[in-house]
């Protein structure tokens, strides 16, 4: 029964995990066997939180790039699988919050919180995603919020996002199943005809 929850080796990456739920989820991850790959967009912040990782005798590297930035995402995680190994796990924890009265929310705040909560999941979740399908193995788990289903005032984008997020999730795997079961069943009539 223990070895059924072991993450003895597998590699998570974790987005905006330098500090808050991103870094408790990383703590809480190694505790139970798993290497760590803590992303922030800040390098110092990144190293810090992996440092904090590695003294308490825990597997750990940092990996620092903008989630927003589809270049900068796909280049990070072809170094990763690259130099640190295969992302067994990845968890969109990235997040961004802020407040404003809905009729002066400025739009560049607006495409900000959309940017980090919203389109992070689907640059990341894709960029890794690309290595899980051919491998034909891998998790994503996305954060999402209470605000994914109760509206409140203030932080329209937050609100908006977290439930996007939530959609986001159900279609990426209703899509990266079918991949995989295409993938499968292609595999299957290959070796028939081999
Ligand atoms: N704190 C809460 O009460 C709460 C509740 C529900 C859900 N959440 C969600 O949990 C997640 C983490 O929240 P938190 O409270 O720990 O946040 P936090 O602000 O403590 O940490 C977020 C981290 O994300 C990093 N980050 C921001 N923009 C980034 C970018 N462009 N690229 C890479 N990293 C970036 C920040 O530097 C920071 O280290 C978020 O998705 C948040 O929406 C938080």
């Amino acid at each position: 029964m223990k070895d059924l929850f072991s993450l003895t080796n597998k590699k998570v990456l974790i987005t905006g995990s330098a500090q808050g739920i991103g870094f408790l989820l990383a703590k809480g991850l190694a505790e139970q066997g798993a290497d760590i790959i803590i992303n922030d967009i800040i390098d110092d912040r990144a190293q810090h939180a992996t440092s904090q990782l590695r003294d308490a005798g825990f597997v750990a590297d940092a990996c620092a790039f903008d989630v927003t930035n589809g270049q900068a995402v796909n280049n990070a995680i072809a170094d990763i699988e690259e130099n640190i190994g295969a992302i067994d796990v990845l968890i969109n924890n990235a997040g961004i919050q802020r407040r404003h009265p809905f009729t002066e929310f400025p739009e560049n705040e607006w495409d900000a919180v959309i940017d980090v909560n919203q389109k992070s999941v689907f640059l990341v979740s894709q960029a890794v995603s690309r290595f899980m399908v051919k491998r034909q193995r891998g998790k994503i788990i996305n954060i999402c919020s209470m605000q994914s289903e109760l509206g409140r005032d203030t932080i329209t984008p937050y609100t908006a996002s977290k439930g996007a997020v939530k959609m986001l999730t159900l279609v990426c795997a209703l899509n990266l199943r079918v991949i995989t079961f295409r993938s499968m069943a292609l595999r299957r009539v290959i070796s028939k005809l081999t």
